[in-house]
């Protein structure tokens, strides 16, 4: 196993306003830094910001700053934000460092003694006010194609860095590792460029008289370095003044090169050509994996300044906690495709899987072991890997799932995710099935090891939550009676994450705040909608039924005896319904109720409905719910207690 792991994001413009893209890379970047830090490798986690150019420039003199005065200012939100989302980053380079600057220029330097980098005579199409250059084919109708303003000729002297020859060695190289850009759809995308088109060469100066908020280039200083060279040289240069223990001479090679960089998808083709390109004509190593994600839009929509749908980070995480957030991002979409964000989607993740699932799950397995076993949880004696016992061996596989390499190095995060919540659901499940209070009354023995089982459930669950929901994670393991996360976790996944670890002292649980609670949608916020009420289609001669009709319905009432997910589906509930007799009855009910909740109650079933199957799964009847004008449903109990089997006419 590597000792070391080193991940970044991209350094992100400081003169934007952080918003849900940043949050996502950074974030994602956060979770991998955790994971390996667990795993008990030397973790070095960068993220930043690209200080110089145009824009910064542009922006500094309206405020009659200079451009580093207003780059201080700015990369404090930054700063801010990533303390708000719980982000470890070990370091946080800024383009304006000084050793940046030299480490830039040293390199530089090397490709220009190397003739790496040439001068050459540079003409095209100048859109001043936009300040960039386009080629005759951009035009549009002889004007710039962004603004529509008049476009001059300009003939210029520019330094380019010889990129063309190093086409065939980089699709050589992304053919042979097929983990080095990542998703998959995005590495056939580079490489399909890369086959059809003949790579030009990279202009990496700026002539100062037009851009003078840049670094100077080290063997003509009539010039600046063009933006995208200078930043992407920070993932680099980070290694030589960043990284713990730095000043001791040659360690910056122990950390280069990276094991992932995370961009967004926009910003792929520079790192897998631009960035490949240089490394290889510097003969450095190439990073292990370059990944692109999707991006995210906001109820439907591009999101956009003009817009105003900018999604604050800031503003999400003060009303619903930077766990929530986090684990919404990592969840909702498969880290590689586009998502769509709304607040609606994230209240329903918070409500459904960590309010329901989750929250539930922890409050009630406290609460029954302070009432039954005074919060002591008995570890067994003869406690050996799970072997035969079905419930420790379908946590222990989860577990060893969810911290599958092949997961990992693919950053497939909804499927870690989803592998924890096979534990989280496993474990409701199991609550449902031993009534912990009825042995409580009988069988105090059975009692005890009902209990730990489930403990040990939750920390299996609770110790591969932790890259992503950090602080709730914390918090639950002392809940649960446990010491120290960073340390026993490390032992834990060092062991494989076994089902007989154990921790070696009295294990007394302490029910604390709810970590993960409710949102209630706020009276006001309701009062202030619209009343929204599906069309309902008035009834014609032809849909009305006679009471004959009707009375050919039976229905009864049921009480459920026994609830549990039917595997693999999200949505549907299998439920053992006393009914006078014991049927089983399939239910699309599974988002909004978790199963053991619906132990004991009292709903309405229809009888005498032909059998179906529903993956796999024999219903006899079905259970009447209303549809709510949120699509929840809401099922069906009777006023007041009635016996099972009473006919409804
Ligand atoms: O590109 N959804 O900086 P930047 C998801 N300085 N991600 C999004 C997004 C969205 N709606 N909008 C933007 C730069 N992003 C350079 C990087 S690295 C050597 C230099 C992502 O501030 C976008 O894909 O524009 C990019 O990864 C980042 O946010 C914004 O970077
Ligand atoms: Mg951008």
């Amino acid at each position: 196993m590597n000792r070391k792991f080193y991940v970044t994001t991209p350094i992100y413009y400081v003169n934007d306003i952080p918003h849900i893209g940043h949050a996502y890379t950074t974030v994602a970047a956060d979770v991998l830094a955790r994971r390996n830090r667990l795993l008990g490798r030397e973790v070095f986690f960068l993220t930043g910001t690209d200080e110089h150019g145009q824009k910064v420039e542009k922006a500094a003199k309206e405020k009659g700053r200079s451009p580093k005065a207003h780059a201080d200012l700015l990369v404090e939100n930054f700063r801010k934000l990533w303390a708000g989302l719980n982000i470890s980053n070990d370091a946080f380079i800024r383009t304006t460092d000084d050793a940046h600057v030299r480490t830039v220029q040293g390199l530089l330097q090397i490709l220009w003694d190397r003739g790496e980098i040439e001068r050459r005579e540079y003409s095209g199409w100048y859109c001043t006010p936009d300040e960039r250059f386009w080629t005759e084919k951009d035009l549009v109708e002889g004007n710039c194609p962004d603004c529509g303003r008049s476009v001059e000729r300009i003939q210029e002297e520019n330094y380019f860095f010889l990129m063309s020859k190093y086409q065939q060695r980089l699709i050589d190289y992304i053919e042979r590792d097929d983990h080095y850009i990542l998703p998959e759809t995005r590495r056939n995308e580079v490489l399909g460029f890369l086959r059809n088109n003949a790579l030009g060469d990279l202009c990496i100066s700026r002539p100062k008289q037009r851009l003078s908020w840049g670094i100077p280039l080290p063997f003509d200083d009539k010039f600046v370095t063009y933006v995208w060279f200078d930043a992407l040289v920070n993932y680099f240069s980070a290694t030589r003044y960043l990284v713990p223990g730095a000043e001791a001479a040659g360690l910056g090679d122990f950390w280069w090169p990276a094991d992932h960089h995370l961009v967004g998808k926009d910003i792929l083709t520079t790192h897998a050509v631009y960035w490949s390109t240089m490394l290889m004509a510097l003969d450095l190593p190439l990073p292990g994996n370059i990944f692109a994600h999707g991006w995210w839009t906001i109820e439907g929509k591009k999101m956009s300044k003009s817009l105003g749908n900018v999604v604050d980070p800031n503003a999400i995480v003060a009303r619903y906690g930077a766990d929530a957030f986090r684990y919404f991002l990592l969840r909702e979409v498969p880290f590689g495709l586009d998502g769509d964000f709304s607040e609606e989607a994230l209240v329903g993740r918070i409500n459904t899987d960590l309010a329901n699932d989750l929250g539930n799950l922890l409050s009630r397995f406290l609460t029954m072991a302070e009432k039954y076993l005074k919060g002591v949880i008995d570890i067994p004696s003869d406690l050996t890997a799970a072997g035969p016992h079905p419930f420790a061996r379908e946590c222990e596989e989860a577990a060893i799932n969810a911290h599958g390499e092949e997961f990992w190095k693919r950053l497939q995060f909804h499927a870690v995710l989803d592998s924890i919540w096979h534990i989280v659901r496993g474990a409701n499940n199991q609550i449902a099935r031993k009534e912990p209070w009825k042995l409580a009354k009988n069988d105090p023995d059975e009692l005890q090891r009902v209990m730990f089982d489930i403990w040990n459930a939750l920390r299996l669950a609770t110790v591969s939550l932790y890259p992503f929901m950090p602080e709730a994670s914390e918090k639950a393991w002392q809940q649960l009676g446990l010491k120290s996360l960073s340390e026993e976790g490390k032992q834990i996944l060092a062991g494989g994450c076994r089902w007989d670890w154990r921790p070696g002292y009295e294990v007394k649980v302490s029910k604390g705040e709810q970590l993960f609670p409710r949102i209630e949608k706020d009276k006001e916020q309701e009062k202030a909608e619209p009343e929204k009420k599906p069309a309902v289609a008035a009834a014609s001669a032809e849909n009305l039924i006679s009471i004959q009709d009707f009375v050919k319905v039976e229905l009864k009432i049921g009480r459920v005896v026994s609830a549990e997910r039917v595997r693999k589906s999200e949505k549907l509930l299998k439920l053992q319904v006393d009914t006078g007799e014991t049927r089983q009855i399939v239910a699309g009910i599974g988002k909004a109720y978790a199963p053991e909740g619906l132990v004991g109650r009292k709903i309405v079933v229809v009888t005498n409905l032909q059998p179906a199957k529903l993956m796999g799964e024999e219903s006899n009847g079905m259970l009447l719910a209303a549809t709510g004008a949120d699509g929840i449903p809401v099922i069906l109990t009777p006023e007041k207690d009635v016996e099972e089997g009473s006919r409804i006419k």
